[in-house]
């Protein structure tokens, strides 16, 4: 079974592996939702999405915030009458040695790795 027409939603898609992994979707005939927490980044990479022919809608977001989440899986519904796909690809790290981590940045990067995945799930 083929992706065509299939409505794909790929988190932190404004940038890196997430965009490449939107543009191979929507080159295989994917209708695509690119989210990012970036407005600028999603704008800009609509835009291209769409010069290039692609279904594509944008839409930001920060997938740790479950109202957030929802106001996105229900625009994209409405938009395209459906979800088919779910990439969860949205991540962060902070390199650096553990004992030099501070909580917050403990705290970030789980929020965005764990519970943005598991929202958006
Ligand atoms: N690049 C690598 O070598 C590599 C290796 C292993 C794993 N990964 C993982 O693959 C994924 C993509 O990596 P990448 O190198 O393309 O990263 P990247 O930083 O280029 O892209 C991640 C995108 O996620 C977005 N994002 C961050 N927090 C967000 C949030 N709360 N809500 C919505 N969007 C958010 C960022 O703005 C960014 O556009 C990440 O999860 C990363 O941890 C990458």
């Amino acid at each position: 079974m083929g992706i065509k027409n299939r409505v794909a939603l790929i988190t932190g898609s404004a940038s890196g592996m997430g965009k490449q992994t939107a543009m191979r979707m929507a080159e295989n005939g994917a209708k695509i939702v690119i989210n990012d927490i970036v407005s600028e980044k999603v704008d800009e990479t609509v835009k291209e999405f769409k010069k290039a022919g692609f279904d594509v809608i944008g839409k930001v977001a920060d997938i740790c915030n479950k109202s957030s989440v929802e106001n996105m899986v229900k625009e994209t519904v409405d938009t395209f009458g459906g979800l088919d796909i779910l990439v969860n690809n949205a991540g962060m790290e902070r390199a650096g040695a553990l004992r030099k981590l501070s909580e917050q940045d403990w705290d970030i990067t789980l929020n965005v790795n764990l519970k943005g995945a598991f929202l958006c799930s």
